[in-house]
């Protein structure tokens, strides 16, 4: 608490939980009959009035800073957190012995989203695109991540105290200090020094090892709690490595990514697509990575799950057949003009016009920029708030083209959630080099045609007298280059200097005039074969689902304590209820046919035959966001024979013939109805008085 205003935000958010416990106890103490309804009414008010005072408050902290006030943050995380520790959404793993950082076991209602996640993602992806779905070991052997770069360069920088040793990711160290400095109200810096900061903080997470020490060194950063110096950073592999066989002499790693299984699959997987391109793999499951400092529940963890998309493309054409289903979505792009703009604001643009004016590379990566999009709007996240921010040029890997993070906003700042990039010819490339195996495709034209072609040739004894040893490696990288990158070393060459060629290893080789003969000659040509681009959409699970949490969560008015996960219910975990209204046999009997009902229907149902009221009851479902509940009472079984259904967001309820309620709640969770449609059709009914 740095400012006055808040420690008056603080002050009337104390204020309002105790108000809140005060209306709790009285309702509570009018229903034996020990309170007034007029006491409770009086309470009610002031609480309503205390509300409104945090909010003016917290909205003056808001116009004042331009930011969430963090009380109001930290209130809403903390009051999650309860929700989702308490329903057992997802626990500290091995807590009994203390729990380990970075892993976290789901319980029931966490399983159950998840699987109903990664459908949704698998119909939304998998099936729209005809996607070649894989499952590969997440035990790896080290020859495929060496030719992946991982085993070289899959690395963070950390910093460790120079008193205690704890350790500490260098960058996150830097990024926490930097804002600081922004939020500081009372050492204000410079409208110079802030852009400046500003701009270092757009690039943190990409800096260099000398570059890091010396905005750490220039920024005095300390380490957190102690205030004690910090080691200069260095790089820390985050793969847990082990070893395959009894003999312990086979070097393993277990996948940071799920994308590498595809990779080493590509062959067999274009034979399988009858050599036809393009085309998309995916594969669903657990990476793992020794993060430096697992924090933030399920944002950062060692293990978790990722889906994953590899699209093979052309690289000479990336048009997208459906590219005309998304162009005119308008999501928020945050490109990186807008990034180092003064503003640095994401603005809403049509896929259409950011393809048109070059803002984002081709349309292929647009278009599963769009289908993303979709994919979040559709299992509940809030799209105002989410965004997608393109890296930096010096973010992507020399071989990316282009890449844009799925971001969404929380409590914690803006989280990537999703990576797309257009990765160009580079995976591919890299396992043809270590495996010697060939993972190009061929384009047969319709017909042969006579073409001028670039012809690249070596020469042997040139290369081996200067290159010894690495001959074959220079061979390689001559042969490897494409006609236009082959011209330029021609031009080169005939001009007097000297030409770099690199392979996929990183290795850089000096070629002069006589070591290779370049020349484009005219011949018959029957197709073209190239090695594939990728364009890579990733998600991370646990990461989209505690994002779904935060923009979900939200308390019944007038009563913060009843919490209410508003889940779109194809992800809800229970779709519905079964509630007889009292203990009577024949109630009893109708719900529990109701629920076989539901289940025969494919919708996850629980009964509550528990003697609570059935206002609690409902408070309880909403907790774990079932989105509708069925109520059997005596109209059901002595009277028309219809039960009641009730919508958790709106708790508004129509009466169904029981006989209609499996059908219609099937509808309303596929979206083949919606909750207005249901109400017009079916007479009202009225809520019971201890849910109003
Ligand atoms: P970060 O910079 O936050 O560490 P990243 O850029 O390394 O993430 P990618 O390698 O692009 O992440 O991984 C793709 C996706 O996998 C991310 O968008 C995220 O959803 C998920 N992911 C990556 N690391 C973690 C982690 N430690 N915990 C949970 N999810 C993760
Ligand atoms: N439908 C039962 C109730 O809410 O009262």
């Amino acid at each position: 608490m740095t400012t006055e205003l808040e420690q008056q935000i603080a002050a009337a958010q104390e204020a309002v939980t105790k108000q809140g416990d005060t209306v709790r106890s009285l309702k509570a103490s009018a229903k034996e009959g020990k309170a007034e309804k007029s006491e409770v009414d009086a309470a009610i008010q002031k609480l309503a009035e205390l509300k409104l005072t945090l909010e003016s408050k917290q909205k003056e902290f808001e116009k004042a800073t331009g930011k969430v006030s963090s009380q109001s943050k930290e209130a809403l995380r903390a009051a999650l957190a309860g929700v989702l520790e308490r329903r057992m959404f997802y626990i500290p793993s091995f807590k009994i012995y203390g729990s380990v950082a970075g892993f976290y076991d789901y319980g029931p209602p966490g399983c159950a989203i998840k699987q109903n996640m990664t459908q949704v993602w698998r119909t939304h992806f998998v099936l729209e695109e005809n996607m070649l779905e894989v499952e590969c070991p997440a035990v790896t052997p080290e020859v495929v991540l060496k030719a992946s770069g991982h085993v070289d360069r899959f690395t963070d920088f950390m910093v460790t105290d120079v008193v205690t040793g704890e350790c500490f990711r260098a960058d996150h160290l830097l990024e926490g200090h930097l804002e600081a400095l922004l939020e500081d109200k009372k050492n204000p810096v410079s409208p110079e020094k802030a852009k400046e900061i500003r701009d270092l903080l757009a690039g943190v997470g990409e800096l260099k090892a000398d570059t890091m020490e010396a905005a750490l060194t220039e920024y005095d950063v300390r380490a957190p709690g102690t205030g004690n110096g910090i080691s200069p950073p260095f790089a820390f592999n985050l793969m847990f490595k082990t070893s395959i066989g009894p003999k312990g002499d086979m070097v393993g790693y277990l996948r940071p990514e799920t994308a590498q299984g595809i990779f080493v699959n590509f062959r067999d997987l274009l034979y399988y697509n009858g050599g036809k391109l393009p085309f998309a793999a995916a594969q669903i499951g657990n990476s793992y990575r020794n993060e430096i400092s697992p924090r933030a529940g399920l944002l950062r963890v060692r293990e978790f799950t990722q889906a994953e998309i590899e699209h093979f493309v052309n690289g000479d054409d990336k048009r997208h057949p459906k590219f005309s289903l998304v162009a005119d979505l308008r999501p928020l792009l945050y490109s990186r003009e807008l990034q180092m703009g003064e503003e640095k604001k994401a603005q809403p643009m049509s896929l259409g016009e950011a393809v048109s004016r070059g803002i984002i590379a081709n349309e292929t990566l647009a278009y599963f920029i769009g289908r993303t999009w979709l994919f979040f709007c559709k299992i509940g996240v809030n799209p105002a708030r989410m965004r997608f921010r393109q890296h930096l040029q010096h973010e992507m890997a020399h071989y990316a083209t282009d890449c844009w993070d799925g971001e969404v906003e929380t409590t914690y700042g803006w989280v990537e959630c999703v990576g797309l990039a257009d990765r160009s010819a580079y995976d591919l490339k890299a396992h043809s080099a270590m495996s010697k195996i060939d993972l190009t495709a061929f384009e047969k034209f319709p017909e042969p045609r006579m073409e001028e072609v670039v012809k690249v040739v070596p020469n042997n004894k040139e290369l081996g007298a200067v290159f010894k040893k690495d001959q074959k490696a220079v061979k390689e990288a001559l042969e490897a280059l494409d006609s236009s990158a082959a011209m330029d070393v021609k031009a080169k060459l005939e001009a007097g200097q000297t030409a770099t060629v690199s392979n996929c290893d990183g290795q850089t080789f000096e070629i002069k005039a006589g070591m290779v003969e370049i020349k484009k000659v005219t011949e018959k040509v029957t197709g073209k074969t190239y090695t594939p681009s990728v364009i890579e959409p990733s998600f991370g699970i646990g990461r989209i689902m505690y994002c779904m949490f935060e923009h979900c969560y939200y308390t019944r008015e007038g009563d913060e304590t009843r919490a209410v996960m508003g889940f779109k219910p194809v992800v809800a975990p229970t779709k519905a209820t079964v509630f007889p209204l009292v203990q009577k046999p024949a109630l009893n009997d109708l719900a529990a046919k109701l629920s076989r009902e539901l289940t025969a229907a494919g919708l996850s149902n629980l009964i509550d035959t528990t003697g609570n009221t059935i206002g609690k009851r409902y408070a309880r479902t909403d907790e774990i966001g079932v989105p509708f509940a069925v109520t059997v009472d005596f109209q059901s079984v002595e009277g028309d024979g219809s039960v009641t259904l009730r919508e958790r967001d709106s708790m508004t309820q129509v009466r169904v013939p029981a006989s209609e309620v499996a059908g219609v709640v099937r509808d309303l969770v596929d979206d083949r109805t919606t909750w207005e449609a249901v109400s017009s059709k079916y007479p009202a009914q009225k809520a019971s008085a201890d849910e109003e």
